[in-house]
């Protein structure tokens, strides 16, 4: 099975200059740099490359709206924060492939015209911090970044920032106030970061997994990246798969494959061979899908047309023993801890949300808790200055109505015989599928 940005994944010490050379390491590099940065953007726009940080916005389009007539500097800004719950794969290819991010990050800076880059991590990954710094430093000492990048007329410098520790600072614009040293708040948008982004100055902000398979585009050509995934999602992507299933891991498959072989196949199926309940297929934020919705390719489009998202392609498998209701207190109490506090339907909503699931798990519920809870969600739903509002709500309303009657015996009766608590089982990270 083909494999891109995981193909590195096991070869000793693929993290070092030496041996990620001689596995392709900057070979497209010199390439990139002989093209001009207006036909690299149109190869980017031409492999249907969507940001694989969950909006899933093409990531050649994204770079085409930087202004051209502006005569400030242009930042790239790469995501590791990595905070979606389900989610673990940027940190795979910044401790196993971290030169493969930097050729990434040397081709978009080349393309888009910037002579900075940062790369934002998650604060608590501290070997993908020590790697990227070390590829950084070996880089710099070979010449590869620096003044002249590989010999050419191009300077380029990569900076990293260790986060500290909020999910809020995932989202593009609180993440740029936090790298400028202030409080971790989104911003209205507009303007977009491509216009307003660092220091105000026009900056793309692009996910870890995103960047690394750009060198991959240039190699093979847009159009032949484009073919490997399906309609308007080129390519592969790394899904993360999490909760009962037999193998859990993070798989490198094309755009498009069927969330049943994900689960089935790959992921060797539910543990124990129980039945399937229920599927968050991109991260939590995703509305989840019930046990005969799972016939769907794992695309941006496939899945919104059926009313959720493969936002970061984390997905988190439920068995027929997961109690509904306790999965949603998790996931919500998340979201009321995480919310940043700056819009009130956001920062009230998610946390009486919290405390209504909690009152249903501890004493029964009231009469209407069902009802309350859609309502507090729907009007959070739009009304926020950020997308974290719409990612607490859409797990509620889905939840909710899909399972509606569990929550009902909840609320009567106080807890069933037959459920099983949701914590503490399968706590942990999952490895890696080899
Ligand atoms: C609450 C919230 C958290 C987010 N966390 C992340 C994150 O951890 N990593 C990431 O790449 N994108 C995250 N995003 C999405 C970013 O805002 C942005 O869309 C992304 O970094 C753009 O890169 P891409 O186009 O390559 O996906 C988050 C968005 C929201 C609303
Ligand atoms: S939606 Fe929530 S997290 Fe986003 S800005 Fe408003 S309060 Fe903060």
């Amino acid at each position: 099975m083909l494999k891109l940005v995981t193909k590195n994944i096991g070869v000793e010490n693929s993290h070092t200059l030496a041996v990620a050379r001689e596995h392709g390491a900057y070979s497209r590099t010199a390439k990139a740099l002989a093209m001009s940065p207006d036909d690299l953007v149109q190869e980017v726009i031409q492999s249907n490359l969507r940001g694989l940080g969950g909006a899933g916005f093409p990531a050649g389009r994204k770079w085409s709206f930087l202004p051209k007539d502006s005569p400030k500097p242009r930042y790239l800004v790469v995501n590791g924060d990595e905070g979606e719950p389900g989610t673990c794969k940027d940190k795979y290819i910044m401790i196993h492939d971290p030169h493969l991010l930097l050729e990434g990050i040397i081709i978009a800076c080349w393309a888009i015209r910037s002579h900075k880059a940062f790369i934002y991590i998650r604060g608590e990954y501290d070997l993908p911090i020590t790697r990227m710094e070390a590829a950084i430093a070996e880089a710099k000492a070979a010449g590869i970044l620096g003044e002249k990048v590989m010999g050419h007329d191009f300077a380029l410098d990569v900076v990293v920032h260790r986060g500290a520790g909020a999910y809020i600072c995932g989202e593009e614009t609180a993440l740029l106030e936090s790298l400028e040293g202030k409080r971790g708040w989104p911003r209205l948008k507009p303007p977009f970061p491509a216009v307003e982004g660092y220091m105000r100055c026009p900056t793309i902000v692009n996910n870890v997994e995103t960047l690394s398979y750009v060198p991959f585009v240039v190699e093979m050509g847009g159009p032949a990246f484009a073919a490997l995934g399906c309609e308007r999602n080129g390519g592969l992507r790394m899904h993360t798969v999490s909760g009962r299933v037999n193998r859990p891991g993070v798989y490198e498959l094309p755009v498009g494959t069927s969330l049943r072989e994900i689960i089935y196949t790959h992921a060797g199926g539910i543990v124990g061979g129980r039945a399937l309940k229920a599927v968050i297929p991109g991260g939590s934020s995703s509305p989840v899908l019930t046990a005969d919705e799972i016939d769907v390719p794992m695309d941006f489009d496939s899945l919104a047309k059926i009313g959720s998202m493969a936002g970061s392609a984390g997905i988190i498998v439920f068995d027929e023993t997961v109690s509904m209701v306790e999965a949603l207190q998790v996931l919500i109490r998340f979201y009321a801890h995480e919310s940043c506090g700056q819009c009130t339907p956001c920062r009230e909503g998610t946390a009486w949300l919290e405390k209504i699931v909690t009152r249903i798990l501890d004493q029964g519920g009231q009469p209407g808790d069902a009802d309350n809870m859609l309502r507090i969600a729907r009007n959070i739903m739009g009304n926020t200055i950020c997308p974290l509002g719409d990612a607490a709500a859409l797990p509620v309303i889905s939840f909710v109505t899909k399972f509606r009657s569990e929550f009902e015996v909840w609320i009567n009766k106080g807890r069933p015989v037959a459920s099983i608590p949701l914590r503490p089982t399968h706590i942990g990270e999952p490895a890696m599928a080899s």
